[in-house]
Order: structure tokens, then C-alpha cells, then sequence
């Protein structure tokens, strides 16, 4: 039985607790529905686009870089940043009022969705004819992006941009063909970071071990749940209404009024159940990168995010489709045990990525530009 049906069926299960069934698809409901599907696929075709034009100032092309930006992977879709814009640069911050306290304590995930977040605009700056050059500024804890004029070059890692998804779903099991992993290599290893591939089949079941290990720790733990389920948009109304968070259509699960979602919730969330569709899509992927980077600070983790960025871009680029399961590197106990497995000595793991090749799933929404930039 595939995933989404065994979703649907724990559903329809939950659904039915406590005797009687919940009324879901009354007729208000459906309209309401259809409503807000149309608002949600508009949005979607807004905020995944290219830039009409790269031929812009400079005070225009900076914007648009900014809303390149705002379209790369970040932990639980908070979009935790925030830009600040002056004449050539652009600082890219983070914004403390979205942090994840439970599953990032220590805002590890926090610098590693900046660092996606300049990756992004190191791509399109070239398209923009300019070149995007980063660096860590410790005094103001951000990335510091100095622009400066170069050749326009329009890359494949740029034409990617509004195409990358990170698609929650079950893989078909080809693998990928040994020129296309030597250009997910060259995208994926980076300044300071090296990203280690595996793509047999014993390497997939030993990194599940790790995986459900992560899982079932996070599953048991309440803050961890509480944290995931106030990020989880379960309607179009709450997905449109925030454009942030975690859209339960992203994630192959059915859009229901926030109240039900919310009730089914803890039924279908199990621990079980979520180990046992990790265990489908692990083996169902192609293989898996996990980026280590040299040093266990922000700076570090930053660039860590620009590589997974990177690979991700690439990955998209050659059709295939990635996920982060990052569950073996976000419990302090079971990372270790990961780490030395991977035998990395003493760096820690920073992110962990499948790949291969499967559908496409229903992108998630992002906040607009004027929001992210400050005192715009
Ligand atoms: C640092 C970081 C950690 C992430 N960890 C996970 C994870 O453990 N599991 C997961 O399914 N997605 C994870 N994601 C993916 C985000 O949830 C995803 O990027 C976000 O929801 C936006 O969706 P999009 O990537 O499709 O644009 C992570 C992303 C980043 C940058």
C-alpha cells in the first residue's frame, strides 16, 4: 500500500476515535476548500517565479535577490531571516522571533538556513550581472553579501531556483548515474565543508538505523512535538494567512480545517507510524549526502547551508528530488554515534539529505519581500 494511502486510511482511523465520525466534508467545507485552493495555487505561482527582468538597477536587482532568497530551504519553514540592504552589500540575519528552541537549541539550523539563504543569492546575482560574495560577520551574527559588477551569466543552478522543493515522498528506487553523482559531489562539497555520499544499499540501512534512532527520540519528546505541531499549517486558510510553516499538502497529507487537524493530530503522528515511513522513503531514495563541515561554529554552519543549498539546486537541475532527514544530527546522543560512524573524528555532522528520483509534491508558501527587509 503506498504511503499516502496508509496516511489516509490512519486518518480516516482517527477520524473515527471516539466513536463517531467527524463531518469534514460538509458542503461549506467544500466550498471553503475550493476557495482556498485557488487562493493557495495563486499565491504559489506568485512567490515561485523568476524575476521578469535581470536586466535592473541596482536598487531593484538587490531586491530581487532578496526574493531569490526567501525561496531557499530553512528549518521548518520559519523563515528565520531577516535583510538588511545598503548600497553594496546585504546582510542576511536572523530573526529571534523565529527561532526553534526544542530541535535547535543551539540555532545551528538557524545559520544553516541563512547560508541557503546567501547561497541563493550568489546564484542569481550572477543572472543580475553582479558577483555575490559572502562572508561571516561574528559582530552582527549574520552573513555579510558584498555585491559588485560582473559578466550577466544565466547558470543551471539559477534556472533551478524556483523548482527546488524539499519532496517529503517516496522515491521510485533508480539509482542515479555516476556523471550526475560527480556534479551533486562538485555542488555539494564547499569552503570548509565536505559532503560524504552514500549510495549502497547496506550504507541506506545503516544511516536508517541512525535516522530511526533520531526519530523515535524526537517522537518521545513532548517539546519537540508541541514545537513541530504550532509550525504545522494544516488548512489553505492558516497556510495563506501565515505563508510560513510546515503545509500539510507539502508533505503528501490532507488539507483539512485546522481544528481537525489539529485533533487527529496526535493520532496519526506516532511514532511508529512516522518510523515506518522513513523506513519506506530511506529505501525508496537513491542515496543520501550528509555535509560536515570543519568547525563547530556558526560560521561553519552557515557555509553548511550553503552547500546543501547547492547540491539541492543541482539535484533539481538534473531532475532529481531531495529531503533532509536530519534526525541523526538534531539528538546531541545519536549524533555522536553518527558521527562516529561516519568516522569524522571530532567535527559534527551538520545536515543530512536523500535524493532520487519521484514526483512532485505541492510547494510551500513564503512570506513577502517587504516583511524580511528591514525598515522597508
Ligand atoms: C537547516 C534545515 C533543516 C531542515 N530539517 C528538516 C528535517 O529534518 N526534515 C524535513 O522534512 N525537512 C527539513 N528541512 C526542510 C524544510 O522543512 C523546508 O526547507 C521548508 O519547509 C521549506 O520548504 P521547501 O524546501 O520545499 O521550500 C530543513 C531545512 C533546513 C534548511
Amino acid at each position: 500500500m503506498s504511503e499516502v494511502h496508509q496516511g489516509r486510511r490512519r486518518l480516516l482511523a482517527a477520524l473515527t476515535v471516539g466513536g463517531g465520525l467527524v463531518a469534514v466534508g460538509g458542503g461549506p467545507a467544500l466550498v471553503t476548500n475550493a476557495r482556498g485552493l485557488s487562493g493557495y495555487e495563486g499565491a504559489i505561482i506568485a512567490t515561485w517565479r523568476h524575476s521578469d527582468s535581470t536586466d535592473l538597477p541596482l536598487s531593484s536587482a538587490r531586491r530581487e535577490l532578496v526574493r531569490y532568497a526567501t525561496l531557499a530551504a530553512n528549518s521548518h519553514n520559519t523563515q528565520p531571516w531577516q535583510f538588511r540592504l545598503s548600497d553594496r552589500s546585504v546582510l542576511v540575519l536572523s530573526d529571534p522571533g523565529r527561532r526553534l528552541p526544542a530541535v535547535d537549541p543551539d540555532e545551528h539550523h538557524v545559520f544553516a538556513s541563512l547560508g541557503c539563504a546567501a547561497e541563493n543569492m550568489v546564484q542569481a546575482a550572477r543572472a543580475f550581472g553582479l558577483r555575490a560574495a559572502p562572508s561571516y560577520d561574528p559582530a552582527a551574527r549574520g552573513i555579510r553579501v558584498d555585491l559588485e559588477a560582473a559578466p550577466p551569466e544565466r547558470t543551471d543552478l539559477f534556472d533551478a531556483i524556483p523548482y527546488r522543493q524539499s519532496t517529503r515522498a517516496l522515491y521510485d528506487g533508480r539509482s542515479v548515474p555516476p556523471e550526475h553523482l560527480r556534479l551533486l559531489e562538485t555542488a555539494g562539497n564547499g569552503d570548509g565543508v565536505r559532503m560524504l555520499l552514500f549510495t549502497e544499499r547496506q550504507q541506506r540501512e545503516d544511516i536508517l538505523s541512525y535516522l530511526v534512532a533520531g526519530n523515535s527520540a524526537q517522537m518521545d519528546d513532548v517539546a519537540f512535538v508541541e514545537e513541530l505541531e504550532s509550525w504545522i499549517r494544516f488548512s489553505y486558510g492558516e497556510a495563506l494567512s501565515t505563508r510560513d510553516g510546515l503545509f500539510s499538502k507539502s508533505s503528501g497529507s490532507p488539507v483539512l480545517p485546522g481544528w481537525i487537524g489539529r485533533l487527529v493530530f496526535s493520532q496519526v503522528f506516532t511514532r511508529d507510524a512516522e518510523n515506518r515511513k522513513y523506513e519506506s522513503q530511506l529505501r525508496s531514495s537513491a542515496g543520501v549526502a550528509v555535509f560536515v563541515s570543519d568547525k563547530n561554529e556558526p560560521a561553519y554552519w552557515a557555509e553548511a547551508g550553503r552547500s546543501c543549498q547547492r547540491f539541492a539546486l543541482q539535484a533539481t537541475a538534473l531532475q532529481l528530488r531531495h529531503a533532509f532527514i536530519n534526525q541523526p544530527v538534531e539528538v546531541p546522543a545519536v549524533r555522536g554515534q553518527f558521527a562516529t560512524y561516519l568516522g569524522i573524528g571530532g567535527r559534527r555532522p551538520d545536515l543530512v539529505m536523500r535524493f532520487g528520483y519521484g514526483p512532485e509534491l505541492p510547494k510551500s508558501l513564503r512570506r513577502p519581500v517587504e516583511h524580511v527587509i528591514l525598515g522597508a
